[in-house]
């Protein structure tokens, strides 16, 4: 038997009709399909401002290159996040110094985070993690206090609104990921939103060689590549469309699995945070001992995934000796890898399926 995935992106007729569109065009590179992507994505979001990139990391790496973070700069970061956020700071030459997270959401905890706060903090990275947004009013009014950078990572956050407004706008940037596994994808791809009008334009010069024009061989400023194609963003206007199924669908699948898993007292799930929606970018559950079940729900064709490995322990960060990196105060981050692990959720699942791994795990737990 073929094994339950962990996600399934849905990909199908909507998408080939938009590419077949774009081959008849003739115009493979950023053209009226990537406009129209980027104008639909910057309404949803509620930004004025909007470029792609080509995954989300780099849309990191862009937007903490926009707002002029660099050497000598110091960036918060939650200990518990996929480690590309992480390193986009590294990639700017500045130090991501790790903050812990809340045990009831896993959003970042901002009393820790504040206490991390130094001469050389230039901004922060609230991680929209798990499909529910960080704890905004509390970002915003830490980082207004000590003048430092907002740049939230929403590459999780496609659909997340926080009080009402979409996570990604309330930061000086915000970024997006449209990977396989995201809630909208285009293969690989990314985007970086601002309402300000100079950090645009940073953007603008920093994504295409230091220029605002294409075709022009003068280049004012240093910059990069990081563009991406209109094949990918015809198969992004094609996901956007199906967004209200995909969110509506992931709903359905989280409450079955609510009831599946109802009366198993080994198992809870973790809060939504204050003022955030529930976009289940991964189903969630807390169990005594998550390594064990994983590796019995993987013997059993389903396919599990961990949390994130805490970022102070991670291998290549070990070394840095330094705020954030000896564990001090991170414990929430190691109770979440311990405990935590991410349950199958894509669109096509079936109510077979779900029932099928809710009995297995209950099968773990001897009932
Ligand atoms: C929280 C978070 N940040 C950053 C990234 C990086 O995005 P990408 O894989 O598109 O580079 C991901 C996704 O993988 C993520 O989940």
């Amino acid at each position: 038997m073929d094994k339950i995935p962990q996600v399934f992106p849905w990909v199908g007729a909507e998408e080939l009709s938009n590419i077949t569109k774009v081959i008849e065009n003739n115009w493979l590179t950023e053209g009226p399909f990537c406009k129209e992507f980027s104008d639909r994505l910057n309404a949803m979001i509620g930004c004025r401002y909007g470029v792609f990139a080509p995954n989300g990391t780099l849309a990191l790496f862009l937007g903490l290159l926009a707002l002029g973070i660099g050497p000598g700069d110091e960036v918060i970061v939650p200990d518990c996040t996929f480690i590309g956020s992480a390193n986009a700071v590294i990639l700017t030459g500045a130090k991501p110094v790790f903050a812990d997270v809340s045990r009831e959401t896993f959003q970042i905890d901002m009393k820790n985070a504040e206490g991390l706060i130094t001469g050389k903090t230039r901004a922060i990275m609230p991680v929209h993690l798990f499909g529910m947004s960080s704890d905004m009013k509390a970002v915003m009014d830490v980082a207004g206090r000590h003048g430092i950078k907002v740049i939230e990572d929403a590459a999780q956050g496609i659909g997340v609104t926080y009080e009402g407004k979409h996570t990604g706008s309330f930061g000086d940037v915000g970024c997006f990921s449209f990977f396989a596994d995201k809630t909208i994808t285009i293969g690989e791809g990314g985007y970086v939103v601002t309402g300000d009008e100079k950090i645009y334009e940073n953007l603008l010069y920093l994504r295409n060689q230091g220029r605002l024009d294409r075709g022009s061989f003068i280049h004012p400023a240093i910059g990069y590549n990081f563009r991406i194609t209109d094949i990918q963003a015809a198969i992004g206007l094609a996901q956007l469309e199906k967004l209200p199924v995909i969110i509506k669908r992931k709903l359905e699948i989280y409450r079955l699995y609510r009831e599946g898993l109802d009366g198993i007292s080994e198992v809870t799930f973790p809060g939504v945070e204050k003022g955030s929606n529930h976009v289940p970018f991964r189903v969630v559950i807390l169990v005594p001992d998550a390594g064990k079940l994983m590796e019995y729900l993987d013997k059993r064709v389903v396919q599990t995934r961990s949390f994130f490995y805490p970022l102070h322990r991670q291998p290549c960060f070990k070394n840095g000796g330094s705020a954030g990196y000896d564990g001090a105060g991170l414990v929430n981050s190691v109770y979440g890898y311990d405990h935590g692990l991410c349950l199958p959720i894509y669109p096509s699942l079936s109510e077979a399926d779900i029932r099928r791994i809710c009995g297995r795990i209950r099968e773990f737990y001897g009932e």
